[in-house]
Parts: C-alpha cells; sequence; structure tokens
C-alpha cells in the first residue's frame, strides 16, 4: 500500500504531541508490573494515525499519558512545544484543555446531565480554558450536537440515548473547546458494526474539516486503512507498521 492515502490531507506537519521514552508501571500488591517499557511517539499537525495492538499491550495507558489524564512513571510527553508532565498541575491542565480532546471507548459521559450540559461542562469548567459566557456556551453546544445529527436529543440523559447518540455527544463534549488534538480510544469498540461507521465518518469527516490530528486507537483493519499511518503497540513500545510506512 502506498505510503499517501487518498484520504490524505498533504504533507507531513509540525509534531504536535510526542512522548520520549514513556515508561509507566503499576503496583501490583507488593509487586510493580511495568505496563510501557520506554515508548516513542510522534504525532504531526492534521494527521490521521492509528495505534493497533493486542489487548492488553498498553494501549489505553499510553493514551492516557498522552492525553495527559495519567502520569508516567518516566519519560516526557510534549504537547505543543511543551514538557507536559513537568509542569504544575494547573498549568498541565489548562495545557490540555486548550490542545486536547478525549474520546473514550466508553463515553464517559455524566449520568445526571443531558446531552448540552455533557458537550458544556467540561469546557465551562476549564480553568484558563476560552470563557463563555452560559448562554454562548450552550449555543455552540446545541450547534455542534445539531450538526451531529443530536437536534431531537439536546435534553436527553445518556440512558435516555443509543449508544451511537452517546458517542456523539461525547465527540461534540471532545471538540467543545477547538482542540488541535484529538485522542480516541476504540471508539466504536462498544457499537454494532453499522453504528460504528456512522460515528467512525462523523469522526473522521471532522478530523479533515478542523484539520486535526487524530490518534485512533483500534482493533479494525478496515479502519486503519483510512488512516494515513498506523503503528503497533506491542510488548510496551511503539513498532512501526511495515505495511503503513512513515512517509519521509
Ligand atoms: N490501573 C491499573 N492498575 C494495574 N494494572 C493496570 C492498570 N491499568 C492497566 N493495567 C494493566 O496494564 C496492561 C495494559 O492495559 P491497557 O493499557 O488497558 O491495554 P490495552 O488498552 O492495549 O488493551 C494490562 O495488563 C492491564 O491489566
Ligand atoms: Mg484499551
Amino acid at each position: 500500500m502506498s505510503a499517501t492515502h487518498p484520504d490524505s490531507v498533504g504533507s507531513a506537519g509540525e509534531v504536535v504531541l510526542a512522548a520520549r521514552e514513556v515508561r509507566k508501571s503499576f503496583a501490583i500488591g507488593e509487586r510493580s508490573l511495568e505496563v510501557l517499557h520506554g515508548a516513542d511517539f510522534e504525532l504531526r499537525a492534521s494527521e490521521r494515525l492509528c495505534l493497533m495492538g493486542a489487548s492488553g499491550a498498553g494501549k489505553s495507558t499510553f493514551l492516557h499519558i498522552l492525553g495527559l489524564l495519567e502520569e508516567p512513571t518516566e519519560g516526557h510527553v510534549l504537547l505543543a512545544g511543551e514538557d507536559a508532565w513537568s509542569l504544575p498541575a494547573s498549568r498541565r491542565a489548562a495545557l490540555r484543555n486548550r490542545h486536547i480532546g478525549f474520546v473514550f471507548q466508553f463515553y464517559h459521559l455524566l449520568p445526571e446531565l443531558d446531552a448540552v450540559e455533557n458537550v458544556v461542562l467540561p469546557g465551562m469548567i476549564a480553568r484558563d480554558g476560552p470563557r463563555f459566557d452560559r448562554r454562548s456556551g450552550r449555543e455552540r453546544a446545541i450547534d455542534l450536537l445539531s450538526r451531529f445529527g443530536l437536534a431531537e436529543r439536546l435534553q436527553h440523559r445518556p440512558a435516555q440515548l443509543s449508544g451511537g447518540e452517546r458517542q456523539r455527544v461525547a465527540i461534540a463534549r471532545a471538540l467543545f473547546l477547538d482542540p488541535k488534538v484529538l485522542i480516541a480510544d476504540e471508539p466504536t469498540g462498544n457499537l454494532d458494526t453499522q453504528t460504528g461507521e456512522r460515528v467512525l465518518d462523523l469522526l473522521l469527516d471532522e478530523q479533515r474539516r478542523r484539520n486535526l490530528a487524530l490518534l485512533l486507537v483500534t482493533h479494525d483493519e478496515r479502519i486503519s486503512a483510512r488512516c494515513e499511518r498506523t503503528l503497533v503497540m506491542e510488548d510496551g513500545l511503539i513498532q512501526a507498521d511495515s505495511a503503513h510506512p512513515v512517509p519521509q
């Protein structure tokens, strides 16, 4: 397969997110289990990158570290030129809010909030993020949700939404603050094939429209075929996939 997929946005841009020698250990009782063994990684502006790998390989752990949600035991995450895990927590939170949207396999919506509130809330409480008054924040959220086909579901709570609808709400939330990097951990992994395809189309359309750098974890070869580059995580390290050589 050629290195440049027809969906390609063109030449590789600057590196917006990078990992350097990232290690992560978890304490299991008295013992420590190392899951990531010095993973290196680069994501470029506007790039559509897939990460694959066996279950348990450490993909979610790695994404949480890249997304500044979980601290590495060792190593560095560089986001927009900043060494994110060396910053004080409040500055790291501001950096995350400004640059990163995160989509989880199981949505992580707040059950007591309706769709609009789920989209707005993280942005409204984001420290140092863009300030919206309540009204303009709601309007932005309603615009996003309507564009995602949820105009008739604005006041539904997560329990009143289907899986595909929940994931659309979660994608709207991730995009609410206009990040430049979108990280998605098996975003269609919990959906039936047809629903998953529609959610994936939406995600990829937004990636293209907004020129996002997208890091997408998937088990699905059809999804990775729609990415410009595919990496494989194996034994706690990132291995390049020979089927999709990195464009030089
Ligand atoms: N909080 C945790 N505590 C202990 N072990 C964990 C924790 N999170 C993940 N692990 C372990 O790390 C390994 C990698 O998990 P994960 O990153 O979820 O893999 P993947 O997403 O590739 O399936 C697994 O063996 C898992 O059990
Ligand atoms: Mg996982």
